[in-house]
Order: structure tokens, then C-alpha cells, then sequence
């Protein structure tokens, strides 16, 4: 028999009748003739309460039911005469699917982030992780909503690249070559009788695809993961990530720190309208401060300075960081956090960066040192999104790329969008772990995604 409702339907029609619920136990408790059994079935936070009695006919291998078994419930949902819930199942059959043996590791105490990480293939079952997984997927589905909303088409960009669009050479190679004895030319391994005839590595971005799309469809975006191998084992990095990339044709950087506002405010707001329940549990448990930190996102227009001033409030800052701060200095994570939680206490958008410190796409401004990139700085995070308005000159994209040393002959085409028919276009990247870390008040990237991989870690 197929279940007939999941148990967030069930507490929201709240329709009396017989129901058909499928899903793992909780906990148990026994009276004398009744057996009070705990049912999740990971569809919302809320267990539903399901009343067994001596007149089933396996009434004693119910009594026997431990956390983690898997159970059918065929019974009637009613009101519920007891205290802690207002509605529960009177049973009328409980199928067995399965027994957890006493050693499932998720008998009810407390587990640290860090235990539970080491059970990723298990943590989706506790409340927290379950909530964190329901929000991230509800974020996803919030994300298409909004760009398919404006009009943005959705481009697939490839995972597997011959190019580094950031051109900081964190890449990961993909290669089908015998490592243990590969082709040589000369003393370097011979690339061109790999797979694609050359090397190849996974993506650290679609942006260069997406702008190729955005100069043909207008309003794109892209979804997907991206992979670096930095070797920063911070609580902001891994080294496989999921980012939205928007790119926009006809606009400039304004434009896109419009649209970077809109987007986080609007993701924000979603969030708060449907993932209320999963919610609680972080403003209750996780930061107390959550609410407040979302209210203000969803309310309060983004401050907007440039890069210059934002140096010029740390420097005056009289705050002891460890890493000093200057004009042509790539501003920390501390920085970011001193600037959004300290200084504004609310998310801030830092444009104008020296170009020095910038990747080669961005576009030069007229005074010749910075670029329009745009960073979205928000409060515990830092650095949510990055990213500007792109330089569609293509002789200036050329001495650009000479300047920092990315070869041309890889981005022919690249370059060839600039030749036939360029226009002003700009975009950004919002990592999405990231988001979901703000939505949740989490402060571990590992425990919001769920099989994290980051330096020395691939498990399952
Ligand atoms: O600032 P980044 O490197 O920008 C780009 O990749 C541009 N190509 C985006 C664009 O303009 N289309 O990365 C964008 C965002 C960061 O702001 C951060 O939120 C996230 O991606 N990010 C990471 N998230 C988790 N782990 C990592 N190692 C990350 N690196 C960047
Ligand atoms: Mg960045």
C-alpha cells in the first residue's frame, strides 16, 4: 500500500479520517494497554503521535519498537486528548518494515556538529539536520522562482572545463590518463593523448559560459556546482560548492548591485514566509539573534560604499585585526565581519576594488585602477557574493589578460564575444552554502551541505 499522506500535510489539512502514514520511530512510551510510539517521516519538523493498543494483533512486538525502526501506520488522525500535541493516530494496524538494533548512533541525547559529521549518512534524520536540508532545498526552489519570475533563462554551463575563469589556478585535473605510467613528451606528461587531447579540470564557474548566453538570451542564469582546490580549511570554504550565477545583457554595475539586493532580500523574505517551523528550530537552538538578522536583511535597503571608504572605516576603526588594511589590500574575512556585524550591523555592498587584486574579466573604470566589481558582505558571513560588471572592451580585455598572465589561446571564444556584437553586461555569484548558513544561522559550511568535501575529507 502506497502512504496517503505525509505527515506535513496531515498537521496542515488537518482533515479527520483514515490516513496511511509511513516513517521512522522516534521514541516510545508505554502505559499498560497502550503503547504511545513517536513517528517522523522527514517531511516536516513535527513527529506525529500514533496510539497502539492491546487489541492489535502484533500489539507485542509494538511495544518492542526502538528509534530508528521503519514503520506503516494504517489509523484514523483525530484530535488529540493529551497534552504536547494537538493531533494524533489512532492505530488500527502498524506494519514493521524494519528494526534499528540498539547500536543506531541517533538514540535521543544531544550529538555535537562535529560527531555527526562523521555519520553524514545518518545526520539527515535528526531534527536539526533535517530542518537544514528542508530549508536548503526550499532555498533552491526559491532561486529558480526568482530569476524564472523576471524572465531569466536557466543555461546548463559545463562541469568539465578547459579553462580557469578566475584565474587563481585553484583547480582540480580531470584526466583519464594511467597516472601510475602516463604518456610523455619530453619530461612533461603528454596531455594531448589525454581524453579531450588536452588537459581539463572541473569548473571553479560558470560565469564565462553564462556570459556567452547572456549576450545571446538576454537574462541567464546558471545553478550548479563548482569545485576549488584551496587549501583553506576555514568554516566558509569547501572545495566543492554549489553558485548562482546570474548574468545580465544591456547593464552595468548598478544594475547588478540591484539585483544582487533584490535577490538575497527576496530569498531572505521567502524563507521566512515558508520555512517558518524548520526556522524555529534555529532561532531556538542555533542563534538567537537569527530573527532579528533576517528581519533586518528582508527590511532594511543594503548599504553601498566603495571599496576606498570601506578601508578608509577599518583604518579608522581603531579595531585590532589581525591582518592590516590599506588601499590595494584584499579586505578579510575579519574585515568583511567588522564592516557588516560591527561598524552597520546589516549587509553591506563594497564596490570600486583596485584592479590589482581583481580577476581579468572586470571591467576598468575610467581612472584606470579600479575595477566595477562588487562584493555583498553580510553579517557572520562575510563575502556572500562577488561580482561586477564585465569589461566588454576587447582590447582592453586583452591587455588585461596579458597583465595577469591568462593565455588568450584558451579563451578564443571568449574573446570572440566581444568581437561580434558586445554590450554592456555585468553579473555575480552567490555561494549558495553560504546563503543557506545566513538563512540558518549554521557557522559551519560542513553542516550544510550534505556530504561535505573539503581538504583531506571525501567520505561517502
Ligand atoms: O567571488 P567568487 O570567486 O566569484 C566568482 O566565481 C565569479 N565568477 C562569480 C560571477 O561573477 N559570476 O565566488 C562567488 C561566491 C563567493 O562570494 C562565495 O559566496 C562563494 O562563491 N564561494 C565559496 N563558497 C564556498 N566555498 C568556497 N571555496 C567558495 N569560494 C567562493
Ligand atoms: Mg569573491
Amino acid at each position: 500500500m502506497k502512504r496517503t499522506r505525509i505527515i506535513a500535510l496531515l498537521l496542515s489539512d488537518q482533515a479527520i479520517g483514515h490516513v496511511l502514514i509511513k516513517g521512522w520511530v522516534k521514541t516510545r512510551r508505554d502505559a499498560k494497554d497502550f503503547s504511545f510510539i513517536e513517528i517522523n517521516d522527514g517531511s516536516c519538523l513535527q513527529n506525529i503521535q500514533v496510539v497502539a493498543d492491546l487489541g492489535m494483533a502484533n500489539f507485542d512486538a509494538v511495544k518492542k519498537l526502538s528509534t530508528g525502526s521503519a514503520v506503516a501506520v494504517h489509523g484514523a488522525l483525530r484530535p488529540s486528548p493529551g497534552k504536547g500535541q494537538k493531533w494524533e493516530i489512532q492505530a488500527l494496524s502498524i506494519e514493521i518494515i524494519s528494526i534499528a538494533p540498539d547500536e543506531f548512533p541517533l538514540q535521543k541525547k544531544r550529538h555535537t556538529d562535529e560527531f555527526l559529521r562523521t555519520i553524514s549518512h545518518l545526520r539527515p534524520r535528526t531534527n536539526k539536520y533535517g530542518a537544514a536540508f528542508r530549508i536548503r532545498s526550499t532555498l533552491s526552489f526559491a532561486i529558480h522562482r526568482f530569476f524564472q519570475e523576471r524572465g531569466f533563462a536557466h543555461v546548463h554551463t559545463p562541469i568539465l572545463t578547459g579553462s580557469d575563469c578566475e584565474g587563481a589556478g585553484e583547480l582540480f585535473q580531470v584526466t583519464a590518463l594511467d597516472m601510475e605510467n602516463p604518456p610523455r613528451s619530453g619530461g612533461a606528461i603528454d596531455y594531448s593523448r589525454d581524453f579531450f587531447h588536452r588537459s581539463a579540470n572541473l569548473t571553479v564557474s560558470g560565469q564565462l559560459e553564462a556570459e556567452l548566453f547572456a549576450l545571446a538570451l538576454g537574462d541567464v542564469y546558471t545553478f550548479g556546482p563548482t569545485f576549488r582546490a584551496e587549501n583553506s580549511n576555514t568554516s566558509r570554504h569547501a572545495a566543492e560548492f554549489w553558485m548562482v550565477e546570474p548574468e545580465m545583457a544591456f547593464s552595468d554595475l548598478n544594475d547588478d548591485m540591484d539585483l544582487a539586493e533584490t535577490f538575497i532580500r527576496y530569498l531572505v523574505t521567502y524563507a521566512l514566509e515558508n520555512c517558518r517551523e524548520d526556522l524555529g528550530l534555529f532561532a531556538g537552538f542555533v542563534d538567537k539573534t537569527l530573527m532579528d538578522t533576517l528581519g533586518i536583511i528582508a527590511a532594511k535597503p543594503f548599504i553601498r560604499i566603495p571599496y576606498a571608504e570601506a578601508v578608509d572605516i577599518l583604518s579608522r576603526s581603531g579595531h585590532h585585526f589581525n591582518f592590516d588594511v590599506s588601499f590595494g589590500t584584499d579586505l578579510q574575512t575579519e574585515h568583511e565581519r567588522y564592516l557588516a556585524e560591527t561598524h552597520f550591523n546589516q549587509p553591506v555592498i563594497i564596490y570600486d576594488y583596485p584592479k590589482t587584486i581583481k580577476p581579468f574579466y572586470m571591467r576598468v573604470n575610467d581612472n584606470g585602477g579600479t575595477v566595477a566589481a562588487m562584493d555583498v558582505i553580510v553579517p557572520r558571513i562575510g563575502e556572500i557574493i562577488g561580482g561586477s560588471q564585465r569589461e566588454e572592451r576587447l582590447d582592453v580585455l586583452e591587455s588585461r589578460m596579458a597583465e595577469t598572465g591568462v593565455p588568450p589561446e584558451n579563451l578564443w571564444w571568449y574573446l570572440d564575444s566581444r568581437r561580434f556584437g558586445s554590450v554592456p553586461h555585468s553579473g555575480f555569484g552567490l555561494g549558495f552554502e553560504r546563503l543557506v548558513m545566513l538563512v540558518t544561522g549554521i557557522s559551519n559550511i560542513r553542516d550544510v551541505i550534505p556530504f561535505p568535501r573539503t581538504p583531506g575529507n571525501i567520505e561517502f
